[in-house]
Parts: structure tokens; C-alpha cells; sequence
């Protein structure tokens, strides 16, 4: 297993390019399969997450490969109605895509429950409700999900809580239904969007993606076409965050800012400055942030996947925090590791009440899930002594070249014992693909 040593104490200076959203990637990836054409995408982030989506595709019969640019071709002809092996489906929620694909375009899908980060129970019950009210089968047989539908039929699916799977993989199967469908308290997530504008661009007729309802017109017919990636506004919050928590003056290139509105704000209360542009931000902190609330929430509100990382920061901060998770039941686990380098922190149900430290200490800790393992070489950057990461090779999946690009800012940080089984092997996926 992977291990990451970190020395902690270095400010991060300088520039980086943030990746492409790794949540938009997969969801597209999926998307593109329904094209009778190749796609073409660009700005997909090498992760071990794309790898994993890119190898269920092709269990299915897609062709996935890199080009010698970096950009990603799927060509969905050959997709058969097969259940792609639980190996791969039960590594990344976002596998369940293949369901809205294979229904949208064979009419019967086959797929185990999928798996993903363990940070609380996530069943796909709002999926297969969807799946429903678009007139299929549906049937759960030994843990896997099998649907059956010769036609789906436009209807209209007013979804329990906007979840943004649910959202997506209506989007998917709704596409090429015969009709008209409405969903209502849709995600509004911004790789919703992308997912829609990528849809909207093969020829399909979605209107209202960004807002609670999203109208989508059957359509018979999509076409090959190119798209690149949105910038993943996840990962450039969390540099951000490490910023605030470490010190130092960071720019960060390939960023949405209006995708980032509520954790900028967050962050400046904290006392974090940040500089705007077109594309980019430039983040400088200096000394000890000050303690802020936050409440997880749906989009536009704080993300849930960066309450993790921020909770790091604030560990350190000066005063106490109060930071409420609304939108997962286990997203608090990593909290005993954070305890273990000399934290304060008291978990009450869904609240966390972070009462902030002068210093931090380092300490062999573990990574339970992706952005618990943000959060804690974060944590790291800013202990004093040597913090060892256990488990470190979850990272990978959702962050490209995360300690690589830490390094590049000046921190000291260092990966040792690769297992060969924890790297994902890109260069079955093309000549010009490197490992991780
Ligand atoms: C996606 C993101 C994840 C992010 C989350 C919330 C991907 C691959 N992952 O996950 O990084 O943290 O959105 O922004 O894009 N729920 C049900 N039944 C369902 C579906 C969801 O009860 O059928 C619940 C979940 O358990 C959770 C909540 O709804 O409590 C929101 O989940 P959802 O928005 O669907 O998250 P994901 O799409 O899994």
C-alpha cells in the first residue's frame, strides 16, 4: 500500500494548472457512449477513477483510448447489453452511468450496486425509481440491478433529494426516451451542466440544466462530437484550502470562479485572500485563519466533498468552528485521524465542533476516502515533524498528480512503497498515456 511521508511547515508558493473535473468526466464519459460516433474529450484528468470508468466502458464493448494530445476517444458502436464486472463497478460510484447508458441505448442493463468512497450509506434508490417512471423492469437479483425496457417513455420524476447520480443518469436514459420528460428538484451541480451542454451538443434537447427543473425532449439520433472538460472547481478549492492552512501565495490556473462562490467565501471570512480573474485565482494567506461555520449543502451551497479539507484548515484556526454535514451520514471518520495529530474536535451526529489549535503534530494516520486523504496531507503540510500517510493511493483516484503538484509549491512531501496493484496502468489505454 502506498504511504506518503510529509514534513510539514513549508508555505506553498508558485503556480499550477488545476485538472479537469474528475465528477464531470465520468458522467461524460458514460454520455459519450450513446453517440452512433466517436467523441473526443479534452481536459480529462489521468486518475485512477477515469481509469477504472474508461475499463468498464470497455468491458461493455466500448473503445476508450488517449491520443498522443491527452484527449480521450470513446466510440460507443459496439456497446452489447453485458453486466461489466463488479471489480471494477464496485471501485467508483459513478459506474452506475452504464445503467442510464445501457437502458437509453439497448433497452436492458445489467449492473451490479455499485461502490465509491465509504462515507455513509449510498443507495441508488432514486436511480432505479427513475428508471421506473421511464417504464422499466427493474429487479435487484444477487446485488445487481437488472432493468429491462424495449422503450422508455417520457415522464415526469420529481427526485426524493436533488442527488446529482440521480440527475445525471436520468439525463442519460431520459435522452433517448420517446417524449417529453420533466424532472423536478434536479442537481444543480455544475457537472450536471456540463453533462447537459455535452448532451445538448450530440443533438439532444435539454433545457433548464443549472436550475430545479430540467425539461428533456427525446431525441432519436446523437452524434460524435468534441468537448472539453469544466475545470474541477473541487480541486482548486482544496489548493485554496491548503493555502489557508500551510500559508503561502498560490495561483492556480484552469479555474471557474463562479463555479467556487460559497467556499470563496468561506475562505476569505477565514481571512484567505483571493484574487479573481478570468481563469484563475491567486490565493495568499498568511498566519492563523479565523474559525467559521459551515453547513454542507447542495449546489450552489458548500460542497460536501470539500468539508474534509476544511475542517483541516480550521483545526488551526483561531477560535471555534461549527461545521454541519447535511448531505452524507459518514462523513466524519477521518475526524480520529485528524485527533491523532493533536486536534480538537468533537463529533455530535451530523455536527462537528472544531475548536481550533496553535499546532498540529505528526503522526501516522490513514486515509478512509478521497478527500479524508486531502484533508489529511493537508493536515500534514502544516504539523510539525513528519505526518506518515497510510492508504495514500486513494488520493489517486480523484486527484491527478496531487503530491506532485504539492511538490511543485515547495512542500515537502514524499511517496513510498507503490504497490504495482494501486497504480492504474494507463498505457493499455493508449501509446502516448503515461502511468500515474
Ligand atoms: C456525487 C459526487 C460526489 C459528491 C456528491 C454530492 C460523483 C461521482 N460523485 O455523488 O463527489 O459528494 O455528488 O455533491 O459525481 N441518495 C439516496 N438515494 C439515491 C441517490 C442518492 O438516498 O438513489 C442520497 C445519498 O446517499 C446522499 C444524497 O442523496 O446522502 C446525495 O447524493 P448524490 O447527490 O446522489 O451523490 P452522488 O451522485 O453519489
Amino acid at each position: 500500500m502506498a504511504r506518503m511521508l510529509i514534513r510539514g511547515g513549508n508555505p506553498l508558493h508558485g503556480t499550477i494548472t488545476v485538472s479537469g473535473s474528475k465528477n464531470s468526466a465520468l458522467a461524460i464519459m458514460a454520455a459519450a457512449g450513446l453517440a452512433e460516433e466517436e467523441c473526443i474529450l479534452e481536459n480529462v484528468p489521468r486518475q485512477y477513477d477515469v481509469w477504472t470508468m474508461a475499463m468498464i466502458l470497455r468491458s461493455i464493448g466500448a473503445e476508450v483510448w488517449f491520443d498522443a494530445a491527452g484527449r480521450l476517444h470513446i466510440n460507443g458502436k459496439g456497446i452489447r447489453p453485458v453486466s461489466p464486472p463488479y471489480d471494477l463497478v464496485r471501485r467508483i460510484r459513478a459506474s452506475f452511468y452504464v445503467a442510464g447508458l445501457l437502458l437509453a441505448l439497448r433497452g436492458y442493463a445489467e449492473v451490479p450496486l455499485p461502490g465509491g468512497c465509504s462515507i455513509g450509506s449510498r443507495p441508488v434508490n432514486f436511480h432505479i425509481k427513475g428508471f421506473e417512471q421511464l417504464g422499466a423492469k427493474v429487479t435487484i437479483e444477487h446485488g445487481c440491478m437488472k432493468a429491462r425496457a424495449p422503450k422508455l417513455t417520457g415522464t415526469h420524476y420529481f427526485i426524493n433529494r436533488a442527488s446529482v447520480g440521480t440527475t445525471i443518469n436520468m439525463l442519460l436514459a431520459a435522452c433517448r426516451a420517446e417524449g417529453t420528460t420533466i424532472l423536478e428538484n434536479a442537481a444543480k451541480e455544475p457537472e450536471v451542466v456540463d453533462v447537459a451542454i455535452f448532451l445538448n451538443s450530440m443533438g439532444a434537447r435539454i433545457r433548464g440544466a443549472g436550475t430545479d427543473v430540467i425539461r428533456i425532449d427525446g431525441a432519436t439520433r446523437l452524434s460524435g462530437v468534441e468537448h472539453t472538460i469544466i475545470p474541477d472547481r473541487l480541486e482548486a478549492a482544496t489548493f485554496a484550502i491548503a493555502v489557508g492552512t500551510v500559508g503561502g501565495r498560490v495561483t492556480l490556473h484552469n479555474v471557474m470562479p463562479e463555479h467556487l462562490r460559497s467556499p470563496i467565501m468561506k475562505l476569505r471570512e477565514a481571512g484567505l485572500t483571493i484574487e479573481e480573474n478570468d481563469a484563475s485565482l491567486t490565493v495568499s494567506g498568511e498566519g492563523r485563519m479565523q474559525a467559521v461555520d459551515i453547513e454542507t449543502a447542495v449546489y450552489p451551497g458548500f460542497p460536501t466533498d470539500l468539508q474534509q479539507p476544511f475542517v483541516s484548515m480550521l483545526s488551526l484556526a483561531d477560535g471555534t468552528s461549527v461545521v454541519r454535514e447535511t448531505v452524507f451520514d459518514g462523513r466524519f471518520r477521518y475526524v480520529d485521524e485528524l485527533l491523532r495529530m493533536g486536534a480538537d474536535i468533537k463529533v455530535e451526529r451530523d455536527t462537528a465542533i472544531v475548536r481550533g489549535v496553535e499546532r498540529l503534530t505528526g503522526a501516522p494516520v490513514e486515509v478512509t476516502d478521497l478527500r479524508a486523504g486531502a484533508a489529511l496531507m493537508i493536515a500534514g503540510l502544516a504539523a510539525e515533524g513528519e505526518t506518515e500517510l497510510s492508504q495514500a493511493h486513494i488520493i489517486d483516484r480523484g486527484y491527478e498528480q496531487f503530491d506532485d503538484k504539492l511538490r511543485t509549491l515547495g512542500a515537502d512531501v514524499r511517496r513510498v512503497d507503490v504497490d504495482e496493484e494501486d497504480v492504474p496502468d494507463f498505457t493499455v489505454l493508449g501509446e502516448a498515456s503515461v502511468a500515474l
